[in-house]
């Protein structure tokens, strides 16, 4: 199999008819998530017995796929989320790539898909970013999305691991997830729906997890949600996670408590990140589990005084309101509390180059 060394030299194929200065411009104003994209992508190959090969930045556009592509019928699809800051001395920064590659492996190994190998990950990263740095917004909270994802490109209808398969990195600009700039997000706890099972996928990012959270999240919206948080599949009691983030709660006597990494949830950068600056502040905080009744007599009774999601595209964001069947209830003042809004400035502070990197998080580009 073809190592990083010899298949790291991307060929650039420059896109013939760019997006003009004054389009780009209006459009990274406005950047909004996930509906504007750079003019370039980055494409790999793996072929059995052949291995990576092939890697390009080119003209992003549409890719031929055949119709009886495995991706299409069996979902052999992973995917990646992180971001690229436009730093205050105008460099340009990554917040921990390399554990972004690492989990991208560990979706793949769950999937049956090959390992990317992290220098080619990062290779993909560096090279999409040389020809399209000048799309990474510098607005409050913008940033420039960046999607690796990987998918089995063979023509076969057996249900086996593919033996072909592409690896493409898109860019976009992106600013809030959350369009309503609510100052807090409104959750809706699923009782008809989870999303993970022990034994099941919910630990790897791959796009049937997704699929299969959209009913529920429409539900969600439906009642008028913001999220929909689904509860563990066994016992229907603990919580998990939201559709694309993880939650944290915050106590009255300084204990935080988030769920623990069992396999059915995804195991977040931001939410290890945050682990660590807690700690660093000297606050406690527990991976254990916390079940929806607690949720709701702690916040009925003030011993719950926050609580967040976070994950790459949502931040910190602060949770106001649960509801489900038979509960609706509000936590502290239902607006974002202060250690929310301190652990936020602090992870997005070092990830802009605004604050010191204590922890060696930050990877400098170019
Ligand atoms: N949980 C799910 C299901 C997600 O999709 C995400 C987003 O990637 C997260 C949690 C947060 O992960 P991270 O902080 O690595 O972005
Ligand atoms: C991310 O935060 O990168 C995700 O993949 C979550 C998704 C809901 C956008």
């Amino acid at each position: 199999m073809a190592t990083a060394a010899d298949t790291i030299a991307f060929q650039t194929i420059p896109h013939p008819a760019p997006t003009s200065e004054a389009d780009r411009t209006a459009m990274l104003a406005n950047p909004g998530f996930g509906t504007q994209f750079t003019d370039h992508m980055v494409s790999i190959d793996w072929v059995e017995g052949k291995g990576w090969h092939n890697p390009t930045v080119g003209p992003r556009g549409p890719i031929a796929l055949d119709p009886a592509a495995a991706v299409l019928h069996y979902a052999q699809e992973i995917f990646e989320g992180l971001k690229a800051y436009r730093h205050p001395d105008g460099t340009v920064a990554l917040f921990r790539p390399e554990q972004n590659a690492q989990r991208f492996n560990r979706s793949a190994d769950r999937l049956a898909m090959p390992h990317l190998p992290e220098e080619l990950f990062l290779g993909a990263i560096d090279a999409i970013l040389s020809v399209d740095g000048g799309w990474i917004p510098d607005g409050d909270g913008a940033s420039l999305y960046l999607r690796p994802f990987m998918f089995a490109n063979e023509a076969f209808l057996g249900v086996r691991p593919a033996k072909q398969y592409k690896f493409l990195l898109i860019a976009s600009p992106a600013g809030n997830y959350f369009k309503s700039g609510a100052p807090a997000v409104s959750i809706w706890v699923s009782s008809d729906y989870t999303r993970a099972a022990p034994g099941g996928t919910g630990a790897a990012k791959c796009g049937g997890n997704y699929a299969a959270s959209l009913v529920p999240q429409a539900e969600a919206i439906e009642r008028g949600f913001d999220q929909v948080v689904f509860l563990d599949a066994v016992e229907r009691k603990w919580i998990e996670e939201l559709g694309g983030m993880n939650l944290f709660f915050v106590f009255d006597d300084g204990r935080v408590i988030t769920p623990p990494l069992t396999g059915t949830i995804l195991p977040g950068i931001t939410r290890d990140s945050l682990i660590d600056l807690l700690r660093e502040e000297g606050l406690t905080v527990v991976e254990e589990r916390y079940s929806i009744d607690d949720w709701q007599s702690d916040a009925n009774s003030g011993k719950l005084v926050e609580c967040f999601a976070c994950g790459t595209a949502a931040v910190v964001t602060p949770v106001g309101r649960v509801a489900g069947r038979d509960r609706d209830f509000t936590i502290g003042t239902g607006g974002p509390g202060q250690l929310t809004g301190r652990l936020k400035d602090r992870l997005t502070g070092i990830q802009r180059g605004q604050l010191p990197d204590t922890q060696g998080w930050v990877r400098k580009i170019g």
